[in-house]
């Protein structure tokens, strides 16, 4: 198979591809052809984009940091953020801020110190800053020094709060539009969060929240898949804002997750960019969302952020249990998204073939069209189409 880079490999099968708007896609066999992908520099000349921009993750976008009550007044936090680290706090006003944890003196982490609500105080020379970054004070300075810290600060980062969680943007410089941040469209009873951390890349393991085939294989608990047979699927997928939505009935052999709500859910899940799942479950007046974020770490490391809410009190007193499935779910795609970054640390390309990997494939346009309109200064036009998809799973 011929190594292509990002560009020639999922953008070129999926023009090759063609489709029809808005119609099923009546091709012969012949026609499909497997994709390989590499997310290794492109050595084509006339790539407009720098081609390790598409291996890193997109650098102005929100992403999921921590959950709103980690965050205390007059405390403290420390998160990585994309190869970044951040020390996140509230200030008395109870609003989030989220600065570079790097004293610019001698690099101190400043989420070593204390924080008294209004200023941060580096515990290695006592240099002290504002929730905005600036420098306040520098006590070791003598009364007769005309030293000036006035124009001293640390980076700060805009922060944002939605659906429990805080949210970063890295990018330093001003944007145009960015995909939103996940909110949720009701008042829950409750929630359960789990979160894992994955040795794995931030595309590999936003891919594993597009790829409906690896569920049948990886996710094959009893209480998630009670039939091992493999099933025809046919989905009908369309384009929204940053990303793109499945919609459709459950059906009662659906898993019995989505039986314990009673009646035949609709279910509605909608990738966006960055790496947001966002799952909605309406059966009747009850409300469930599972959301599930990719936060970038580090180069290789990537957090998974699942998060479950509903609307129904009762569902409260199965927190116990869900816990505990949740994890049990989330750790089945760490450990394979692990062992798959090794393969692919070695030799680092995919073939992505069939209906069931053009999710993966989108993913890799979208992530395109973002950069290069970035890059144009205009506004991000989605490249996907309506369509529907086959696959078994
Ligand atoms: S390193 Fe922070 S005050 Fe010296
Ligand atoms: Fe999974």
């Amino acid at each position: 198979m011929q190594r292509r880079g990002p560009r020639a490999g999922p953008q070129a099968s999926a023009s090759r591809r063609g489709g029809v708007r808005g119609q099923p896609d009546p091709k012969p066999k012949a026609a499909r052809r497997p994709v390989s992908v590499s997310p290794l520099p492109s050595q084509r000349s006339d790539d407009a984009l720098d081609p390790t921009a598409m291996r890193q993750p997109l650098p102005d976008a929100w992403y999921c940091v921590a959950e709103s009550r980690a965050l205390k007044r007059n405390g403290l936090t420390a998160v990585a953020l994309n190869g970044e680290q951040l020390v996140l706090g509230r200030g008395a006003d109870g609003a989030p801020f989220a600065l570079r944890d790097r004293c610019p003196h001698r690099g101190m982490a400043l989420s070593k110190g204390p924080f008294d609500g209004d200023t941060l105080m580096c515990p290695f020379h006592g240099w002290r800053f504002g929730t905005d970054g600036r420098c306040r004070a520098v006590p070791t300075l003598s009364t007769h020094d005309a030293a000036d810290f006035s124009r001293i600060a640390v980076q700060r980062f805009p922060v944002r709060e939605s659906a429990g969680f805080v949210w970063v943007n890295p990018s330093l410089q001003e944007g145009g539009p960015v995909p939103a941040i996940p909110a949720l469209d009701f008042e829950p009873a409750g929630s359960l969060v789990v979160a894992l951390e994955v040795e794995a890349s931030f595309d590999l393991t936003t891919l594993s929240l597009v790829d409906p085939g690896h569920v049948a294989f990886v996710h094959d608990s009893w209480w998630f898949r009670p039939s091992k047979e493999l099933r025809e699927k046919v989905k009908t997928f369309q384009p929204v804002e940053h990303g793109f939505v499945m919609t459709s009935h459950a059906t009662t052999k659906s898993s019995p997750v989505y039986r314990l709500l009673g009646g035949v859910p609709e279910v509605e899940i909608e990738f966006r960019l960055p790496g947001v799942r966002l799952e909605r479950i309406v059966a009747g007046a009850k409300r469930v969302a599972n959301y599930t974020f990719a936060t970038p770490l580090t180069a290789n490391r990537t957090l998974l952020t699942n998060a479950l809410y509903w609307s129904m009190p009762a569902l409260n007193l199965l927190k116990p249990v869900a816990r505990p499935l949740m994890r049990q779910f989330l750790t089945q795609d760490q450990q394979v998204l692990q062992h798959a970054q090794a393969g692919l640390d070695r030799k680092p390309t995919m073939v992505l073939l069939g209906d069931g990997d053009l999710p993966s494939q989108w993913y890799f346009r979208l992530k395109r069209e973002a950069l290069e309109s970035a890059r144009a200064g205009r506004p991000f036009a989605n490249p996907l189409e309506r369509r529907e998809l086959r696959w078994r799973s």
